[in-house]
C-alpha cells in the first residue's frame, strides 16, 4: 500500500424518495462504517462523508403523484433516512444533503469550470415535448405500448412487463404522463462528456494501476472498457435540480449523477470549510468510494473522468463494491414493499442495532448476491451472538464476581494450554487486520467471532467454577485470561458492534479502545474492577421471527393481488349458443376426494331430478371435502357425460380462478331449490 496521510470514505448518496432498508446497510453503510471505526481506532486521520441525493426524475414523480414539491418530498426522506442512520451507529462525519446552497454552488461551479475548459461536448437531438405541459419529457414521463410484447403501460426507459430497456422512440402511441397529450418530437440541446476521449487513460488507470480492485468491481469496469465508452449527457431538460449555468440554458438541469459525486465534495466543504481542499487535492490523501454494484461505472468511470477533466482533484484509491442484498429469495423492492425498513426493524427489536449489524456483515454481499432470511437472523442471534460471545463474556465476569469479588484476579504459573491460548490472541490482530485492509469484513467478522470461541471453549475445558472448590491460584489464572480474551473481544469486535462494545468495555472498566491494544495479554491489570455483568445480547424467540416471516406474506399476497390483470375476454358469441348452455344450481349431498388423484373431487349432487354425480378438478383448493357438504354449486346440466378416473361425471361445477390461481365454488347468494337455471 501506498503511503498516504488520511483516507476520505464516502457513501453512495441514497436517493431521498423513500426510506432505507437492509440491502442499504449490508451493501453500502455497514461496511463502510466498520471501516471507518477501524481506521479511527487506529489512530487515523479519516473523514466519513455520506448525504441524500435529492435530484432526478423519480422524486419529482413521487411529488406530482401526491401533490406536493419535490423539496417536500427530499425533506421528508432526508430526515427519515438521516435518523435511520444515527440510529444504526453509522459515524458520518457529515450527513448532508444535495438541495443544500453550498452543493448547488460547488456542482455549479465544478460544471463552468468544465464547460470553460471545453471539456464538454454540444449535441443538440430531438427528443419528446408536451405541448400542454409546455416542458420536455424525461424519459419516465413518457408511456406507450412496448414494440416487443405490447403491454399498453411501457415506460419511455423501459417496459415493466417483458423487462425490455426501451428508448422513448421506441414505443408505439406514446403518451405524456403529465398531460396525458401525444408529446411532440422537438430540438433540444445538451452538454456532454465525452468518455470516448477519456478512455485511453481510464483502461490504464484501471486495467493495468489497480489490479487489486475487488474482482466484481474490476470485471465490471473491464466489460464497459472493452464495449467501447461512449459521450454521455449530463444535462436534463427538467425543473428540479441544479440549473444549468451557462446562458441560454433556462430550464435546464444538470443530470442528477453529474451532481450526485460532486455532493461528496460540497459535503467535504461543508464539515471542513478550511480545509476541504487538502481532502480532495493533496496526493497524500486516500479516496476509498462504498457504494452498490449498480453504481460502479459512475465511481469508477464518470466520476473519474469528470475529476481528471476538472484537473485539479485526486482520484478514488479503491471503489470495495458490494452486490446486492436479497430478502427470503427475492429482490428487495421498494415499490413492491419488499424489503425490511430500519425504521420498522427499529421499531420492533429495539435496541438490537448490533444484531441486524452483525447479521448484514456475516452475510454481506462482497463477491456475489447473498440472502437475508429471518430464520438465519434468529440462528446468528441465538447460536452465535447469545451461545458464543455473550455467553463467554457473561461466565467469566460472573465468575470473577463470585469468586474475586468483581476484581481482576492474578495471573499465576502458565501451563501449555494457557500459552496456546494467549497465542490464539495475539495472532487475531494481524488476521483481522489484513482482511479488514482488505475489505473482507465478513472475513474479519468470522476471526473476531472465532476469539470469542476460543474463550468459550477455553472456559469450558479448564472449568474454574470445578477448580474453585480444590485450587482458587489455578481458578484466577483461568479468569484472568479469560477477562484478557474479553477485553480483547471488545477491541475486535468494536468496528461491528460498537453498542455492544461500548457496554463491555464499560463492564470491564476500559477507558480506551485503540486498535493497537489488540492482541495483546495485559489489557486489564490485577486488582482492576469489573461491574455486576449485564447480558450483551438475548435470544430472539420464534414469535417475533415468525410475525416478520407473516408479514412478508402478506405482502407477497397483496402484490399478487396488485398485479393481477384479468385475462382478456375472449370471442364473441350469438345469443342463440350461450342458450345452448343449461346451468341449474344443485345442492353438494356427498363430497369426497378421488382416491390416487391430486385435483379430483367426486361430488353426488341433490339436482332436483334424481341426483348425479358430477367429478371435478378442484381439490387442491378445497383440502376439506367434507367442509362442502349441504353448500350448493352452480353447474352444466347439459355437459356430455364423461368417464373420469372410471367414474362416470355428469355436469361441470362453475368456479372462479381468484388472483393466486385457487378455484373459488361459484353459488347463489341465498339458498334456492335444487334445479333452478341459471341464467
Ligand atoms: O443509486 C443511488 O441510490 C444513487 N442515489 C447513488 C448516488 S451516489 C453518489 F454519486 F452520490
Ligand atoms: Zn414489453
Amino acid at each position: 500500500m501506498k503511503d498516504f496521510k488520511r483516507t476520505l470514505v464516502t457513501t453512495a448518496l441514497p436517493y431521498a424518495n423513500g426510506p432505507v432498508h437492509i440491502g442499504h446497510l449490508a451493501g453500502v453503510y455497514v461496511p463502510a462504517d466498520v471501516y471507518v471505526r477501524y481506521l479511527r481506532n487506529k489512530g487515523e486521520d479519516v473523514l466519513f462523508i455520506g448525504g441524500s441525493d435529492e435530484h432526478g426524475v423519480p422524486i419529482t414523480i413521487m411529488a406530482r403523484k401526491e401533490g406536493v414539491t419535490p423539496q417536500d418530498i427530499v425533506d421528508r426522506y432526508h430526515r427519515i433516512i438521516k435518523k435511520s442512520f444515527e440510529e444504526f451507529g453509522i459515524s458520518f462525519d457529515v450527513y448532508s444533503r444535495t438541495s443544500s446552497e453550498i452543493h448547488r454552488r460547488t456542482a455549479s461551479e465544478f460544471f463552468r469550470t468544465l464547460y470553460d475548459k471545453g471539456e464538454f461536448v454540444e449535441k443538440t437531438s430531438e427528443q419528446y415535448y408536451d405541448e400542454e405541459a409546455h416542458q420536455f419529457l424525461a424519459d419516465r414521463y413518457i408511456t406507450g405500448t412496448c414494440p416487443h410484447c405490447k403491454n399498453p403501460n411501457a415506460y419511455g426507459d423501459q417496459c415493466e412487463a417483458c423487462g425490455t430497456s426501451l428508448s422513448p422512440l421506441d414505443l408505439i402511441d406514446p403518451k405524456s404522463a403529465i398531460s396525458g397529450s401525444k408529446p411532440v418530437l422537438r430540438e433540444t440541446k445538451h452538454w456532454y462528456l465525452p468518455l470516448d476521449k477519456h478512455e485511453a487513460w481510464l483502461r490504464k488507470w484501471i486495467l493495468e494501476d489497480h489490479k487489486e480492485w475487488k474482482a466484481n468491481v474490476y470485471g465490471q469496469c473491464k466489460s464497459w472498457l472493452d464495449m467501447g465508452l461512449q459521450p454521455r449527457a449530463v444535462s436534463r431538460d427538467l425543473d428540479w435540480g441544479i440549473p444549468v449555468p451557462v446562458e441560454g440554458a433556462e430550464g435546464k438541469v444538470l443530470y442528477v449523477w453529474f451532481d450526485a459525486p460532486i455532493g461528496y465534495i460540497s459535503n467535504t466543504k461543508e464539515i471542513r470549510p478550511d480545509d476541504w481542499e487538502t481532502w480532495w487535492k493533496d496526493k497524500s490523501t486516500r479516496m476509498i468510494h462504498f457504494i452498490g454494484k449498480d453504481n460502479i461505472v459512475f465511481h469508477c468511470i464518470v466520476f473519474p473522468a469528470m475529476l481528471k477533466a476538472e484537473g485539479s482533484y485526486i482520484l478514488p484509491d479503491n471503489v470495495p463494491a458490494n452486490e446486492f442484498l436479497n430478502l427470503e429469495g427475492d429482490k428487495i423492492s421498494t415499490s413492491r414493499n419488499w424489503a425490511v425498513w430500519l425504521h420498522e426493524y427499529l421499531a420492533d427489536f429495539p435496541g438490537k442495532q448490533d444484531v441486524l449489524r452483525y447479521v448484514l456483515t456475516a452475510n454481506a454481499p462482497e463477491t456475489k448476491d447473498n440472502d437475508f432470511t429471518w430464520k438465519d437472523f434468529q440462528t446468528r442471534n441465538n447460536s452465535e451472538l447469545v451461545a458464543i460471545y455473550g455467553n463467554f463474556i457473561n461466565r467469566a465476569l460472573v465468575l470473577t464476581h463470585k469468586y474475586f469479588d468483581g476484581k481482576v484476579p492474578p495471573l499465576g504459573e502458565l501451563t501449555n494450554y494457557d500459552r496456546e491460548t494467549l497465542d490464539a490472541i495475539r495472532a487475531s490482530k494481524p488476521a483481522i487486520e489484513t482482511m479488514l485492509d482488505n475489505f473482507r469484513f465478513r472475513d474479519a467478522q468470522r476471526e473476531a467471532m472465532n476469539l470469542a470461541r476460543v474463550g468459550n471453549k477455553y472456559l469450558a475445558d479448564t472449568e474454574p467454577w470445578k477448580l474453585a472448590k480444590s485450587d482458587m491460584g489455578r481458578t484466577a489464572t483461568i479468569l484472568h485470561i479469560a477477562l484478557q480474551i474479553a477485553a480483547n473481544l471488545a477491541i475486535a469486535f468494536d468496528p461491528f458492534l460498537p453498542f455492544s462494545s461500548g457496554k463491555l468495555r464499560k463492564m470491564l472498566g476500559m477507558k480506551e479502545k485503540n486498535w493497537e491494544m489488540l492482541g495483546h495479554i495485559d489489557l486489564l491489570h490485577t486488582d482492576d474492577e469489573t461491574e455486576k455483568p449485564e447480558l450483551l445480547f438475548e435470544k430472539i424467540e420464534d414469535e417475533p421471527i415468525q410475525a416478520q416471516i407473516q408479514r412478508l406474506l402478506e405482502t407477497k399476497k397483496a402484490n399478487e393481488a396488485a398485479a393481477f390483470k384479468p385475462e382478456p375476454v375472449g370471442e364473441n358469441i350469438p345469443y342463440e349458443e350461450w342458450e345452448k348452455c343449461d346451468l341449474r344450481v344443485g345442492t353438494v349431498l356427498e363430497c369426497a376426494k378421488v382416491p390416487k388423484t391430486d385435483k379430483l373431487l367426486q361430488f353426488r349432487i341433490d339436482d332436483g331430478m334424481g341426483g348425479r354425480t358430477i367429478v371435478s378438478g378442484i381439490a387442491q383448493s378445497y383440502p376439506d371435502p367434507a367442509e362442502l357438504v349441504g353448500k350448493q354449486v352452480v353447474f352444466i346440466a347439459n355437459f356430455e357425460p364423461r368417464k373420469l378416473r372410471g367414474i362416470m361425471s355428469e355436469g361441470m361445477i362453475l368456479s372462479a380462478v381468484d388472483a393466486d390461481g385457487k378455484l373459488r365454488l361459484v353459488r347463489p347468494e341465498t339458498p334456492v331449490k335444487p334445479g333452478c337455471k341459471v341464467g
